[in-house]
């Protein structure tokens, strides 16, 4: 029998440290290696008929300014949000050192279409999961907008991509409590 990696509780104690934070210095940058290191575990997740569907980009420096600008323009294209949130948008992604905008493959099954955006997901966890292993503070955000055309060529993605992520990465300066969870409900079926 092969040596267990991580006991049980040292997983678990993973898992229940990783909070949703911006709390995290701006000013300090986060190393392409430990990027690299923590979109290669994004690989690792589930994929159904290895599709593959993960794609991701980078943002640092005068790029996440260039990034806000760009949600902002196609905020405005497809006439969604108000003067205050684009103008939030332009600036709200150098709130971290490191930007990782997370977008997926489509596929013209209906049901590997849902089970690519699930195996990115599932894949995003990976990397969350690797950046509090890493001691870095990581923040899960909805894009503005799913299908922005301008954002998915700033990031080198296909014009039928989807965005399913914008995380926010860096190292933290403080710290957040962790919200209440429900308990979980398990029925059981034994016969
Ligand atoms: C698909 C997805 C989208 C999310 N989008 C946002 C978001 O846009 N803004 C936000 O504040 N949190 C967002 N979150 C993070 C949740 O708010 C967060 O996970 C929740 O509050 C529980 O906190 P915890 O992650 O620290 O346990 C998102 C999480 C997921 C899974």
């Amino acid at each position: 029998m092969t040596e267990p990696l991580a006991t049980f509780e040292q997983f678990a104690s993973l898992v229940r440290t990783r909070r949703t934070s911006l709390l995290m210095d701006r000013g300090r940058p986060v190393p392409p290696e430990l990027v690299e290191q923590l979109c290669r575990l994004a690989v690792w997740a589930p994929n159904h008929k290895k599709t593959w569907p993960g794609r991701v980009a980078e943002f640092t420096g005068d790029g996440r300014a260039r990034l806000g600008e760009t949600m902002a323009a196609d905020m405005v294209a497809a006439d969604f949000g108000d003067a205050g949130k684009r103008d939030k948008t332009r600036t709200k992604y150098l709130r971290a050192p490191t930007m990782l905008v997370v977008g997926c493959a489509p596929h013209e099954n209906e049901l590997l279409d849902i089970e690519n955006r699930d195996a990115v997901a599932a894949g995003i966890q990976n990397l969350l999961l690797g950046a509090t292993a890493l001691g870095l503070a990581s923040f899960w955000s909805s894009p503005a907008l799913t299908s922005a055309p301008r954002v998915l060529e700033l990031c080198g993605f296909d014009a039928g991509d989807r965005l399913v992520a914008m995380i926010y990465l860096g190292w933290p300066d403080g710290s957040c409590p962790a919200p209440d969870r429900p308990d979980i409900s398990i029925s059981r079926v034994t016969g």
